[in-house]
């Protein structure tokens, strides 16, 4: 696992950005894992100045984003399809059509599920998974005490995640209870993993997932067995990390050739 701790957000942004445009510039086909929220906000930002420039392209390449609320309506601005229209697909010029978000509206709910996952194995896999951090350790809505075999499928949100996430929404009662999310399986599948994450709010997870035992208590934490894990935090959110200088070290000593 590579942590790479950087001065700010506007840094964590741009680094990820630049870690994402080698990925589409080496296979511009490249099929990408989307995370919603606002972590990836200036990750995304970054990548849109470059396709805005006409120095990056994502025109041949898919995305699938990590979860979706159940039953929101399908034109409310929080809809995770609603997010990633606005903050991925116009913003980097996806073709729609690539671009899939499990169906939270679905009637049959798990029949939408092996669906996605379906369409994910049809693509060839992910590449590159973008991946933000709850404040609880998930990554996409695998909540604590998730398996690390689970695909995509329903889940509960945590009452965490539900006050986290109340902000977005009017009244925290408004925000839906259950949502899809791809499995930790589903997400380790992926060729190359990226999370990013930023603000104090954060500092808990980061060191628990980076340092701590590998525990379903903390969900991300299953990111130290995935072979090609890259995390990227601002100072605020690497604060607890017992060897934040040894991987300051290791960045500013970084091997030319990984
Ligand atoms: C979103 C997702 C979640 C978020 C996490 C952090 O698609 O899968 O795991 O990444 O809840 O949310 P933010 O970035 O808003 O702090």
């Amino acid at each position: 696992m590579e942590v790479i701790i950087l001065p700010g957000a506007t840094e964590v942004g741009e680094v990820a950005a630049s870690l994402v445009a080698d990925v589409v510039r080496a296979n511009p086909a490249a099929v990408l894992g989307l995370a919603t929220g606002s972590s990836p906000l200036g990750l995304y930002a970054a990548l849109g100045r470059q396709v805005a420039e006409g120095d990056l392209s994502f025109s041949r390449a898919s995305g699938f984003a990590l979860d979706e609320y159940v039953g929101i309506p399908a034109d409310h601005p929080q809809s995770y399809a609603a997010v990633i229209e606005r903050e991925v697909v116009d913003l980097l010029q996806f073709r729609p059509s690539r671009v899939h978000v499990p169906d939270g509206r679905a009637s049959d709910l798990n029949a939408a599920c092996v669906r996605f996952e379906d369409d994910i194995r049809a693509a060839g896999g992910v590449d590159i998974q973008i991946l933000g951090v709850g404040a609880n350790g998930h990554i996409g809505f695998n909540e604590p005490t998730s398996s690390f075999a689970s695909r995509t499928r329903v889940k509960t949100l945590a009452p965490k995640t539900i006050a986290d996430n109340a902000r977005f929404f009017e009244a925290a009662s408004d925000v839906p209870i259950h949502c899809l999310t791809q499995g930790l399986g589903t997400i380790m599948d992926a060729r190359r993993l990226l999370l990013v994450a930023t603000g104090a709010a954060k500092a808990e997870a980061i060191a628990a997932i980076v340092e701590g035992p590998v525990s379903s208590m903390w969900p991300g934490s299953i990111l130290q067995h995935h072979r090609h894990a890259t995390i990227i935090v601002d100072a605020e959110a690497a604060r607890r990390l017992e060897l934040a200088e040894y991987y300051r070290h290791t960045y500013a000593n970084k091997n030319p050739v990984s």
